[in-house]
């Protein structure tokens, strides 16, 4: 592929709705013709991927390096490989025997948007930027934060002020990130993160950045082998919508050089309160209709105007998948769950797509017989209040036996 100056790289930035094509030394988060999203376009006949080569090496982000865009040294702090656990009890009860999850919450920030940040940051240096951005419902500034740390440079991360759980916060602070607490909501702050960058120049890194997705889209491949073949569904909670569209683009680079014969059903779940994307896949709609005042237990995914959403639209429909909504009490009752059955510690809306799956399941959509992946999103440590919330406190006694018999109620 040659770009404007008759350079050959291996890729180039794609609008996903005219189709207009951009160097990828540009810095461009969206179509200079249309305003869409773009998308990291490889010239797969030319790229050199050997399925060997994937193999021999430990699965993880960089597994995959033929098929993400960096080209320098990445910024990595050792992330991907996160383990797939079957669900044993809580697939035989809501009759999925073949159900497991992807525990994303065991990357080193806790949550998937390491594996975007690893290649969100190293793009970073690699363009020449010395200082990253973004807004966050939390998760995304936590990672932004100790991958700016390890590549040495500063972070900007705006919060919607008081809707962020506490180890989030927590994480963007120690990390060393200059943290805006945003009086509004996600959708607000993201607007004001690329107005500063498009005005000062800081590189913005939220999940409208194409190159974040591509690292985001090995949650797919690792699943793939892990599994040792394509599942008929993966399911994710959607927020910003960034994460399904990801791993929807991964597959279906695997599919182009014929790794995998077919595509999984891509398949969202959103909380009740904050579901613009169900209610377009439900209602057959063009695009999403943005909700004002979006609101769940689940802050990680409390998002009305989804900026992924015609990626994630696609996707879906594309592979005859679907979306669902699930309420906090589902959501929470499914934490809980993983939790106490599974031994799995995830926040409330990593459990948001297994409690979508049991709704699925109940309502006949989901097919027994289906091998189905869930991908759980962030660690239980995240939200450290919604856990307290929901448990009895610890029974404190006096510093003797005949107290600890009595509190386990024992002779
Ligand atoms: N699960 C968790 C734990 C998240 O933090 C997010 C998004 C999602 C799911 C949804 O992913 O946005 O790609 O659809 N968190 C972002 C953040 C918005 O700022 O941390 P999505």
């Amino acid at each position: 592929m040659c770009d404007e100056d008759g350079i050959i790289s291996m890729y180039r930035l794609t609008c996903v709705h005219c189709g207009r094509s951009y160097s990828p030394d540009e810095i461009i988060y969206t179509c200079r013709s249309c305003g869409h999203l773009l998308f990291v376009e490889y010239d797969l006949g030319s790229l050199h991927i050997r399925r060997e080569d994937w193999d021999r090496r430990p699965l993880s982000v960089w597994r995959y390096r033929e098929l993400l865009p960096v080209t320098i040294p990445p910024v990595t702090l050792q992330e991907g490989g996160t383990p797939l656990y079957r669900l044993e009890r809580i697939g035989e009860e809501i009759g999925i025997p073949n159900l497991y999850a992807k525990h994303e919450g065991m990357n080193p920030t806790g949550s998937f948007k390491d594996r975007g940040m690893t290649v969100g940051v190293s793009m970073a240096l690699q363009l020449g930027k010395s200082t990253v951005a973004c807004a966050s419902t939390g998760n995304t500034s936590a990672s932004l934060a100790a991958y700016a740390a390890k590549a040495g440079i500063p972070a900007v991360v705006l919060l919607p002020a008081g809707k962020v759980a506490l180890g989030k916060v927590a994480q963007a602070l120690m990390h060393g990130a200059n943290v805006i607490s945003v009086r509004g909501n996600f959708d607000t702050a993201l607007e004001m993160v690329q107005d500063l960058c498009i005005s000062h120049g800081l590189y913005l890194l939220n999940s409208i950045n194409p190159f974040r997705l591509e690292g985001q889209k090995t949650i797919g491949f690792e699943a793939i082998d892990q599994l040792g073949g394509v599942p008929d569904r993966i399911v994710l909670p959607v927020g910003n919508a960034g994460n399904i569209s990801a791993v929807h683009k991964g597959l279906r680079e695997l599919l182009a050089l014929e790794f995998i014969d077919r595509l999984p059903m891509m398949t969202g779940i959103q909380a009740e309160g904050s579901s613009p994307v169900v209610r377009a896949i439900r209602d057959g709609l063009p695009e999403v209709i943005p909700e004002q005042r979006p609101e769940t237990i689940a802050t990680a995914i409390r998002i009305g105007a989804p900026v992924n959403a015609e990626k994630a639209l696609t996707a879906i429909r594309q592979t005859g998948g679907t979306a669902e909504q699930v309420t906090d009490d589902e959501i929470l009752a499914m934490q809980r769950a993983l939790a106490q059955r599974e031994g799995i510690g995830v926040e409330p809306a990593s459990a948001a797509s297994v409690a979508g799956v049991k709704k699925l399941a109940e309502a006949g959509v989901i097919d027994p017989g289906e091998r189905v992946v869930c991908v759980v999103t962030g660690h239980l440590l995240k939200d450290p209040e919604t856990v307290i919330r929901q448990c009895k406190p610890p029974t404190e006694i006096n510093a003797d036996l005949h107290s600890l018999l009595s509190a386990l109620q024992c002779s």
